[in-house]
């Protein structure tokens, strides 16, 4: 067997042009765009290419995307300030602050700062309560991109077996919350779980999340079963030890002879989680709009 492979590319590019749609029709309705605030704090080169992207996306679906750079020796203060002065500014919608800080911000004040009407990454302690209780909030993007990859290819989740390997308070978790509302039965497994493989062959839904390259090997996968990597790993090329390349969490060339569907890395998960922040950012227009 051969696993399908989930083009999560694909449907993040339908994603995103209908919430383009979507974007102009608030426009013209609202008389201004939906707006988006990326806040970086300093030069980690990762992030910059994040926040890049970021910015291209909302700018390409017709939002206004507002982009904060602060230097590398900000003060939790002076971020603080940033934050309540966007969380103010009636013309901006959604805010993100970019993950990780330096050294010197604790991220959890800065998360707790921020509005949680306009916080789309979905990581205010207010939006992991109602994301809990089930009530309206903001889910944080790379689940619920992962979520609506599992819809479309299962459609009815109901009594599943899901496996999330990954107990990271922005994927493992939020995941597992979102496949439990799904009625779905789930595993919250990490690096600290007894026989991992055998827990993993029961799973129907696989999600993998724990930042570890290749970990997940094809003999721990059910066959049939569909495989979610979250992972985004650079490692050495063994073909050129001076080029490095992206792999996930799940051995990909084992874990497709016995998966029924499985995301690629890259192009799987990786896609989603931009296309879905613009689809927060819509939400928290529509709703500041009432
Ligand atoms: N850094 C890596 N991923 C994320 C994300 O989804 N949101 C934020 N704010 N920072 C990140």
């Amino acid at each position: 067997m051969t696993a399908e492979r989930i083009d999560g590319k694909a449907f993040a590019a339908g994603l995103r042009a209908r919430v383009a749609e979507q974007v102009a029709a608030f426009t013209a309705a609202a008389g201004r765009k939906p707006a988006l605030a990326v806040v970086l704090v300093g030069e980690d080169p990762a992030s910059q290419v994040y926040v890049r992207n970021k910015h291209r996306a909302a700018e390409e679906a017709g939002f206004e995307s507002i982009e904060i750079r602060l230097p590398a020796d900000t003060g939790q203060a002076d971020l603080l300030a940033e934050v309540a002065r966007l969380n103010a500014d009636p013309g901006v919608d959604g805010i993100l602050v970019q993950l990780p800080l330096p050294e010197q911000i604790a991220s959890q004040a800065v998360i707790l700062a921020i509005d949680p009407d306009k916080d789309v990454d979905g990581f205010h302690p207010v939006n992991v309560g109602r994301l809990g209780l089930g009530t309206p909030g903001f889910v944080p993007c790379t689940p619920r991109g992962c979520m609506m990859l599992l819809r479309d290819r299962l459609g009815d989740l109901s009594g599943l077996h899901a496996v999330v390997v990954g107990r990271s308070n922005i994927v493992g978790k939020p995941m597992a919350q979102l496949l439990l509302a799904a009625n779905a039965t789930v595993t919250i497994a990490h690096s600290r779980t007894r026989s991992l493989p055998v827990l993993c062959r029961t799973a129907d839904i696989l999600v993998a999340a724990v930042g570890r390259p290749e970990m997940i090997q094809g003999d721990w996968i059910k066959p049939g079963a569909t495989v979610i990597d979250v992972g985004v790993n650079r490692v050495p090329n063994p073909d050129d030890p001076q080029k490095t390349r992206l792999v996930g969490d799940v051995h990909y060339d084992s874990a497709v002879q016995r998966a029924g569907a499985i995301t690629p890395v890259p192009g799987g998960v990786g896609p989603m989680t931009i296309a879905v922040l613009l689809a927060n950012t819509l939400d928290a227009a529509c709703r500041r709009a009432g």
